[in-house]
């Protein structure tokens, strides 16, 4: 069996752990700073399985050492926003638990596949990749994913078809920058530019769709309150994990190290990736319009802006 340690047994943490156990997808740890938080919630899960006979180990500790030799670390541990609080405002917070995670990646599991959930999403990357000195090819962020699948549903309650049939691609950061591209977007192999025009619906529509998606996690923060969403995250990361564990080479958006590739250096962004055994094994470089490209760089010089007060948290 695969060990996949899962460090913050919140709400994220939480969903994790009971997919992965219900795919058998490998031994899970589970671990949280708060005392007793992950050992109930996993003797728990353990209680779940007998009912459904699944044989899988499940540890649950607060201890970070329990991550020695996984296959694969998915890190949600941190802080969520609150209503009008955004993703950026976490950064102190959540740089600071990075920093301890980062370290303990370093010593106890420097070879695995870390994949970061915790906001705000690219700069939490850059940080954990910064301080563990995991390679470039097996770090990353989860947010693309399900940034699209939000633009996904929304499109497919507005043209009243099934998600199945809708595939699309957002660009860029985990943030109100984020690009959804319309170019790439298809319902049933069809572009969706074209499918607007031919069934006469008012292209203002799908630009109020776009603003709902790259503020669609705000939406879900403002109607709990208190928590943000976490089966779309959860089930989001799952993809990529699977993506991994199977070798299916599935082409996903994340946020990846950049060396160059769309003209950057030395920051996190989300772009399409090819996730296989290998982990990161190819970045796709789209063609951007014009329009596309701007709106990507002003997204990446907003992570820029992220990344910057990391590097000062740093020293
Ligand atoms: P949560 O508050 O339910 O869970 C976070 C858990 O982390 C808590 O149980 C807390 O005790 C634990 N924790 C804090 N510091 C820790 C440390 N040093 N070691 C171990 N555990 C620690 O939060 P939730 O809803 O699970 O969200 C987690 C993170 O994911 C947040 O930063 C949130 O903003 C982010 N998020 C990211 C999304 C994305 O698309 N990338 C989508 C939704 C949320
Ligand atoms: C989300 O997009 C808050 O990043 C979180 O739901």
């Amino acid at each position: 069996m695969k060990k996949i340690s899962l460090i913050g047994a919140g709400n994220i943490g939480t969903i994790l752990a009971y997919s992965i156990s219900r795919k058998n997808l490998g031994d899970i740890v589970l671990i949280d700073k708060v005392d007793g938080l992950a050992a109930g919630k996993c003797l728990d899960l353990s209680q779940s399985l007998a009912v459904d006979g699944i044989d899988l180990s499940i540890k649950g500790t607060d201890d970070i050492s329990y991550i020695k030799n996984s296959d694969v670390i998915i890190i949600t541990a941190g802080i969520p926003r609150k209503p009008g609080m955004s993703r950026d405002d976490l950064i102190e917070t959540n740089f600071k638990v990075m920093q301890s995670i980062g370290e303990a990646i370093k010593k106890y599991s420097p070879k695995s596949f870390v994949i970061c959930v915790t906001n705000p999403l690219d700069a939490m990357v850059w940080s954990l990749k910064k301080i563990s000195g995991i390679k470039k090819n097996m770090i990353l962020g989860m947010a693309g994913i399900l940034d699209s699948a939000r633009f996904k549903f929304f499109l497919s309650e507005l043209l009243k078809i099934s998600v199945s049939n809708i595939d699309t691609m957002v660009l860029g950061g985990h943030g109100d920058t984020m690009v959804p591209l319309l170019d790439y977007t298809t319902i049933s192999g069809i572009p969706l530019n074209k499918y607007v025009e031919l069934n006469k619906i008012d292209k203002k529509i799908i630009e109020k769709i776009v603003d709902r998606t790259r503020n669609g996690g705000g939406e879900i923060v403002s109607l709990m309150k208190n928590s943000s969403a976490f089966f779309s995250p959860a089930v989001s990361a799952i993809e990529m994990l699977e993506s991994y564990l199977k070798n299916q080479k599935k082409i996903l958006p994340c946020s990846v190290y950049l060396d160059g590739e769309y003209g950057i250096s030395g920051l996190c962004v989300g772009v399409p990736v090819s996730i296989g055994a290998n982990g990161i094994e190819k970045i796709i470089e789209l063609n951007l319009t014009n329009t596309q490209q701007s709106q990507f760089k002003q997204s990446v010089m907003a992570v820029d802006e992220l990344i910057k007060k990391c590097k000062k948290l740093l020293v």
